[in-house]
């Protein structure tokens, strides 16, 4: 997934397209570049390596101009180059493209372009775009962009501008976001909003389809055939600030530390003050529908994936309701069984993770019901499901997604009990109970978090281990996976979440001295069969990691570190469970010297298959 910013107006387009980029890297860092049009002419600056190597070339080779397209890439087609970063040019070089998504025919049309004597200076399917403008263009830019979108199949977000056209900055969008900032003469494109904040906090979302033309003074959108469309500007209401790291060494560990804040915020904000009852202003599905539901399906990828695994547990307890949860990629092509009194859930971060929004527009083309519990405001899931639930999280930039996680399974408890209710399920006394206790969730993951000494012991000695086992059993099994997750994309060590029941059917041949194993053990209805489980791994060797409830002295007598959780009811455990497990992935990816917010070959939201 890559990183897009335009910028028409009357200020010089450098800084703003590259600071917009610095915003936009953790969408894909492996090559940069710079486009501006001045006297006619396009110039283009294009670097292998992270924004800061564009923008060192910059110092030396700076760009004029009031009108721009930078990108930041994540390869898809042709090795992380400086010859296949955008932006890509057409023969003349009069025109500049930069695009996020995947040309899914580009090898035909390419075919077809060199026979007709164009020259490809790149291994990009990218490049095509350019040559397909040059071809059409005549004398109208638009024009010549409306028929090349026509030719394109897979997704695209576009930015595109021409030497002799310097008052206008074209942008298009199928499959992968794309806004439209609005300022005071200037106007702005880019893949998400992080990269605008600092100058305008008035947002159209492209949606797909859709193409706008940008002049300093004005924003025209329309369909691709031409028909014009009124869009409503959304003013977004978390600042640039909030998307910086404020004082923390990197965003991730920013915003581990934010997520009591988070869970605070979100059950302030749904719940009623005298705990009867949870409000989701802006859901959208009426009630009486949702009293109807007899069957939930959760689809998501990674961690969200790992929330909706969670999420199983927690709404089947609090609904009576049968959940079923399937990796979005999964549930694209297995041909789902749904009807109407189906609701699906799709969870993501982003809104944009392409195998995610594919399960969603599955389900409600099965004529399934589809609630969407996203992060990012006005993302494409928001605007396609049927009713959303925002987590309210905040700008997430690390690559790792952590407050993001336990925001996801807050908004699940609500839910549940906001569907336990509806479906008479739940009384109001157990209700206000849950409530109450989820009131106490933020203080203790506060407590949690300001005990990392123990996490950084642990780090310190076994940083250097190849692999670890994550164990965990029930509502705490999902969070053995995430845990696994966390320290798999941040240290690049291979790590392996398992149901602790399974051990015995062949992790344990795993187990010797140089292996470490995480057991989440909290106060729980399996925790004597979580203490089996911690005897047979110290039997052979293993070395025992427990997460375990305060107070929980047989647990430290069985393991060689034992990291304590305040006592909380287990429904309401893996919130708590999980935060130990970010630390250490964390710490052991410092430790081993990783990039731990852009760590290799990820990219912070998926928008190609
Ligand atoms: C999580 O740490 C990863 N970065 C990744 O698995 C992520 O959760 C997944 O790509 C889903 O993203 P989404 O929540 O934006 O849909």
């Amino acid at each position: 997934m890559c990183g897009i910013v335009g910028y028409i107006g009357t200020r010089e387009a450098q800084p703003i397209l590259l600071n917009g980029l610095i915003k936009l890297e953790y969408r894909g860092y492996d090559s940069a570049g710079m486009a501006t049009v001045t006297k006619g002419k396009v110039s283009v600056r294009k670097q292998q390596g992270k924004i800061a190597a564009l923008s060192n070339l910059l110092k030396k080779k700076p760009l004029r101009g009031t009108i721009g397209i930078s990108h930041s890439r994540w390869a898809t087609h042709g090795i992380p180059s400086q010859c296949n970063a955008h932006p890509h040019t057409d023969c003349s070089e009069k025109i500049a493209v930069v695009h996020n998504g995947i040309i899914e025919n580009y090898e035909d049309l390419k075919e077809g372009l060199i026979q007709e004597g164009h020259i490809f200076k790149s291994e990009t399917d990218t490049e095509v775009i350019a040559h397909l403008i040059e071809k059409f263009y005549k004398d109208d830019i638009e024009a010549a962009v409306r028929t090349t979108l026509k030719l394109l199949k897979g997704s695209f977000a576009l930015g595109v501008i021409l030497g002799n056209h310097p008052e206008q900055l074209i942008a298009a969008r199928l499959g992968s976001s794309l806004v439209i900032g609005l300022g005071e003469e200037e106007n702005f494109i880019a893949s998400d909003t992080s990269a605008l904040l600092a100058h305008t906090k008035n947002i159209l979302f492209l949606e797909d389809n859709e193409m706008a033309v940008l002049t300093k003074k004005s924003v025209a959108v329309s369909s691709f055939d031409g028909k014009a469309i009124e869009k409503k500007p959304t003013v977004i209401t978390w600042d640039a600030a909030q998307a910086e790291k404020g004082g923390y060494a990197h965003f991730m560990l920013k915003e581990m530390y934010e997520q009591p804040s988070v869970i605070e915020s979100i059950v302030h904000h749904r719940v009623s003050e005298e705990k009867s009852g949870v409000y989701f202003q802006e859901m959208k599905i009426p009630g009486k529908k949702l009293k109807c539901v007899e069957k939930i399906a959760i689809v998501a990828c990674g961690t969200a994936y790992h929330a909706g695994l969670t999420g199983k547990y927690i709404l089947e307890t609090l609904t009576g309701i049968p959940v079923e949860v399937d990796v979005s990629s999964e549930f694209r092509y297995r041909k789902p069984i749904l009807g109407k009194d189906t609701l699906v859930i799709v969870i993501s971060q982003s809104g944009e993770t392409a195998d995610t929004l594919a399960g969603m527009r599955e389900a409600k083309r099965r004529g399934a019901t589809v609630l969407s519990i996203v992060n990012a405001l006005g993302s494409t899931m928001t605007r396609e499901s049927d009713g959303v639930i925002y987590t309210h999280a905040g700008p997430e930039i690390g690559v790792a997604s952590t407050k993001a996680y336990t925001a996801q399974l807050s908004i699940l408890y609500l839910f549940g009990i906001y569907l336990g209710a509806l479906k008479n399920y739940l009384n109001i006394q157990r209700i206000k109970k849950l409530l109450t206790e989820m009131e106490g969730l933020p203080q203790q993951a506060t407590q949690i978090l300001a005990n990392h000494k123990i996490i950084q012991k642990i780090s310190k000695r076994h940083h250097d281990k190849n692999c670890f086992l994550y164990l965990g059993r029930n509502l705490n099994f999902p969070n053995a996976l995430e845990g696994a997750l966390k320290l798999k994309e941040l240290s690049y060590v291979h790590a392996e979440g398992y149901a602790a029941g399974e051990m015995k059917h062949g992790p344990i041949a795993l187990i010797d001295k140089t292996m470490p194993v995480v057991c989440i053990v909290p106060d729980s209805a399996t925790h004597d069969k979580m203490v089996s489980n911690i005897q047979e791994i110290k039997a052979r060797g293993g070395i025992v990691i427990s997460i375990a409830t305060e107070g929980d002295k047989h647990i430290s007598n069985h393991s060689d570190y034992t990291v304590y959780i305040p006592k909380v009811r287990e429904l309401f455990s893996p919130v708590l469970t999980v935060l130990p497990l970010q630390l250490l992935a964390y710490h052991i990816a410092l430790r081993n010297k990783r990039d731990v917010d852009q760590p290799r070959n990820l990219a912070k939201s998926v928008t190609v298959e």
